[in-house]
């Protein structure tokens, strides 16, 4: 069987060997999957690599704290992995060449898209955060046909930054960064946004963004790119408010999982089925 891997640190509680599994055995590949700890040395990360091609690896899924040094290591990168500025998947050809991808922005894409089924395409979207999650999620979110991009984040001028960044990279999708505090000046639902989504940390420290409640009232879906077993404080905050709809981001990962299996073995698994499990893990 072909091996595939994880890699992070801390890794013990990844969902993605359990999700591959899933997928392997649903589509017939014979294939192995296991979760690999980085360690915390300077070089680990490199060491580890190293030995998994060496030992006939086939592809590794990337996670913290090593999303960055996977592009680094890397030979080739796509565009997503390149926008993004990290790697949460690699492929290895036969002479050991390492060719990075990252699979987040599609993922959170097809979750709203295809499980929530709320249309893109033609959506103002408010992006919360502008470290590392909402950087991946840039790309896909433009080319999925979206109206415009707010991007608001606690410090106004990472946010300034990124929008500038990107700009004149997504032709076609008008993106502007600000504070938070500046969205209480835009009145919803005129200059509101159809789909809010966080991608700061915040929910870690048991936290919401501040964002205005009628912006996140006249919202169709806020979605939350954390998981957990219980609602998040960001959709626990969008409820409250009178948002239709919250999600967590479990759908996210699985679906980053299923876009990183296809990259690998050329077809793509059903979701549906690892989403009810992981879900159930969960609880
Ligand atoms: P990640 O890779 O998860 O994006 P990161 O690069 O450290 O992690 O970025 C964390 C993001 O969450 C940042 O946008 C951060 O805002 P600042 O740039 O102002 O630090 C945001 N964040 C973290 N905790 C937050 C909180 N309690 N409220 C609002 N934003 C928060």
């Amino acid at each position: 069987p072909d091996r595939y891997a994880v890699i992070g640190h801390p890794i013990g509680h990844s969902l993605s060997p359990q999700i591959h599994a899933l997928f392997a055995r649903a589509t017939g590949q014979r294939m192995t999957y296991e979760a690999m700890d980085g360690g915390a040395q300077p070089g680990g990360f490199e060491a580890a690599l190293a030995a998994f091609i060496a030992a006939g690896g086939r592809g590794l899924n990337v996670t913290l704290p090593f999303k960055l040094r996977a592009l680094a290591a890397a030979h080739a990168a796509s565009d997503e992995a390149r926008l993004a500025g990290a790697a949460n998947t690699l492929r290895f050809d036969a002479a050991g060449r390492i060719e990075a991808h990252n699979t987040d922005g599609a993922g959170l894409v097809r979750d709203i898209t295809a499980r929530l089924r709320q249309p893109l395409q033609g959506r103002r979207v408010l992006l919360l955060g502008a470290g590392g999650a909402a950087r991946g999620a840039l790309l896909p979110l433009a080319r999925a046909g979206i109206a415009c991009l707010r991007i608001a984040n606690r410090s106004a001028d990472k946010a300034e930054a990124l929008a500038a960044e990107f700009a004149p990279r997504l032709p076609g999708c008008p993106v502007r960064g600000m504070g938070l505090e500046q969205l209480a000046a835009l009145s919803a639902p005129h200059e509101g946004f159809d789909i809010v989504i966080n991608a700061t940390s915040a929910s870690l420290a048991a936290q919401s963004p501040a964002v205005p409640a009628p912006l996140l009232a006249a919202a169709a879906l806020a979605y939350d790119m954390v998981y957990g077993a219980a609602p998040t404080p960001f959709m626990q905050a969008a409820r409250a408010a009178g948002c239709p709809r919250q999600s967590d981001g479990l759908g996210m990962l699985v679906e980053q999982a299923a876009e990183s299996f296809a990259w690998w073995r050329g077809l793509r698994p059903d979701t549906s089925a690892a989403l009810v499990a992981v879900r159930a893990a969960l609880q």
